[in-house]
């Protein structure tokens, strides 16, 4: 039951139960199977699924680009099928590593240019545009033809365009795909200053974990047309934490007999790996319940050995989403 002393979360984005099939000569793909999420202002949202998902099918829904079969999505309270043009206003994208821009104007051109069509004077806006350039390191191609560019700056000058519309939502699919390690880090930082200091509502698309794990904290999870998980990363890392730990003990003088700490170990817990080196012993173990490294610990202990190191094994973003589409497959398989 929700807390009704609490305010309902308002959604500036909403998607209800949205389908797209399509149809060619040679077969039906049903792209999008019912989709289902609100995003709240301000929010900075990861979109991730495997290839063929449906990512780029329901960005493409929401901004009108692509007509869904059925469902509704509402930008600012405003139903995009009744009202295209308005809900058109507040939104704008950089496609699936798409870098439309006009190759023979510059970079400041093409921010002109964009802004423009969208109602975003560039004269008005002058100091907001050195902000962006200056935020996504472009200042030093203001005035280098797009055509010249690398792809990284292409990217970039792709993503600058989308922002200078200020629109108050922003999708970017794909936005580090071939950007180098050092423009996906200016990226990322970029993104992560925008939301900050404009609060406005990101989402962003990638199979890079990383990127996702590093500007977002929450995602959403898309598998076979369907939404599989929805939640705040932290919370979903946490589904998906093991208690696996690797214990590294030193031989020290009063450890005469190892062999009868190496007997001990694997009869209390059979289901350890345990290495014997000329110094040390590794135990690497996975708990069932939370209080069985007391026991480990105890027995350690009877034995007078130093603990050298307790670590536990780290869930990364990646090794979460591989697990949850893996049981939706074998769900849907
Ligand atoms: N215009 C189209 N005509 C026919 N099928 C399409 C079309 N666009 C997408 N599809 C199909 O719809 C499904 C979803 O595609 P979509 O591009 O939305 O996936 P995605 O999650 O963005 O994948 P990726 O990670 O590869 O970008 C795929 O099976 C794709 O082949
Ligand atoms: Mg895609």
């Amino acid at each position: 039951m929700p807390n009704p002393r609490l305010p309902e979360k308002h959604n500036y984005l909403e998607v209800q139960d949205l389908k797209k099939t399509f149809v060619d000569k040679k077969r039906t793909v049903e792209a999008i199977k019912s989709i289902s999420f609100g995003i709240a202002k301000g929010e900075m949202v990861g979109l991730l699924g495997p290839n063929g998902a449906g990512k780029t099918t329901t960005i493409k829904s929401i901004l009108g680009l692509i007509k869904p079969d059925s469902g509704i999505v509402k930008v600012d309270s405003i139903d995009c099928a009744a009202n295209p043009r308005e809900a058109a206003k507040r939104m704008a994208a950089v496609l699936e590593g798409a870098r439309n821009t006009y190759w023979r104007l510059t970079v400041w051109e093409n921010m002109q240019f964009f802004a423009g069509i969208h109602g975003v004077c560039a004269a008005e806006n002058k100091e907001y545009f050195e902000y962006l350039l200056e935020t996504l390191k472009l200042q030093d191609r203001r005035d280098t033809e797009v055509r010249n560019l690398s792809s990284g700056y292409k990217q970039k000058t792709a993503v600058a365009c989308a922002l200078a519309k200020k629109t108050p939502l922003v999708f970017l699919d794909e936005p580090t795909l071939g950007l180098d390690v050092e423009s996906s880090y200016e990226l990322r930082a970029a993104l992560k200053r925008l939301q900050s200091e404009e609060q406005r509502t990101i989402v962003v698309s990638s199979h890079d974990m990383k990127v996702i794990q590093d500007v977002c904290s929450r995602v959403i999870i898309i598998s076979n047309g369907r939404v599989v998980a929805d939640d705040n990363i932290d919370d979903l890392l946490s589904l998906f934490r093991t208690r696996n730990y690797r214990i590294v003990v030193s031989k020290n003088a009063y450890m005469q007999h190892p062999e009868l700490l190496m007997a001990e170990l694997s009869q209390g817990f059979p289901q350890a790996d345990i290495n014997e080196t000329p110094d040390t012993v590794e135990i690497a173990v996975e708990f069932t319940n939370p209080f069985e490294i007391y026991d480990l610990i105890n027995t350690l202990s009877g034995f007078r050995v130093a603990i050298e190191s307790i670590t536990q094994e780290q869930v990364d973003l990646e090794k979460a989403f591989l697990e949850i589409v893996r049981r939706e497959d074998g769900v849907c398989g």
